[in-house]
């Protein structure tokens, strides 16, 4: 599944931190039940691989990535585990060699123009603006749609469900991020379903 179909599938991708591998099945079956199927599970604990393996074998109707890859090996391991897709918050040469290599399809972090012409050059035209509240959002988006048409974006970092739609309406938008999707109060009390409820009005997001 290339990155560009992995967007379309979701308006939301939720940015999961995953503290205990046995919240991931749990987790990622309350988020599909409320319509949300696309999961970024991020490399920031060390029960991140487990938790991918989990859902990747628990849980088919998830499309589980990985994020917050900053090193080339972390594409191979994750690929091992289970990831269908990679995001990094920012983009180098190694790593976008890495992915290649890794069969990974990559969903790339930028926040300058420089950075998105970098990105196309690397054969990346689906990026996620990140941080996307600092680089300017909305104005942002809207400014690099006018010389940047061809780089469709993911911006994650800030992004609110009241924000969403705003963003979510523009051209160049294809899915946005964010962690309010899983709060940590809620996943370590195993409110599941307070998980479908939000998952369910995000999922409602693109009209
Ligand atoms: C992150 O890296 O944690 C993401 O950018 C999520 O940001 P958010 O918590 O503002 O949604």
């Amino acid at each position: 599944m290339q990155i560009r179909e992995i967007m379309r599938a979701c308006p939301v991708m939720p940015v999961l931190v995953i503290e205990e591998a046995e919240h991931a099945v749990p987790l990622a079956r309350a988020l599909v039940e409320g319509g949300i199927r696309v999961l970024e599970v991020t490399l920031r604990t060390p029960a991140a691989l487990a938790a991918v393996k989990a859902i990747a074998d628990a849980v088919p109707e998830a499309i589980v990535g990985v994020g917050t890859v900053v090193r080339p090996e972390q594409f191979a391991e994750a690929k091992a585990a289970g990831a269908r897709f990679a995001v990094t918050p920012g983009l180098t040469e190694k790593l976008a060699v890495a992915a290649r290599a890794a069969d990974m399809p990559l969903l790339p972090g930028v926040m300058t123009p420089s950075e998105v012409i970098a990105a196309l050059e690397l054969g990346f035209d689906a990026l996620k603006l990140f941080p996307a509240e600092q680089a300017g959002s909305l104005g942002m988006l809207k400014a690099l749609g006018g010389p940047l048409p061809q780089a469709l974006f993911c911006p994650t970092g800030g992004v609110t469900p009241e924000s969403a739609p705003k963003l979510l309406a523009l051209p160049n938008v294809g899915c946005v991020g964010g962690s309010w999707l899983a709060p940590k109060d809620k996943v370590n009390a195993g409110d599941w379903a307070a998980i479908t409820a939000l998952a369910r009005e995000a999922a409602a997001l693109r009209p």
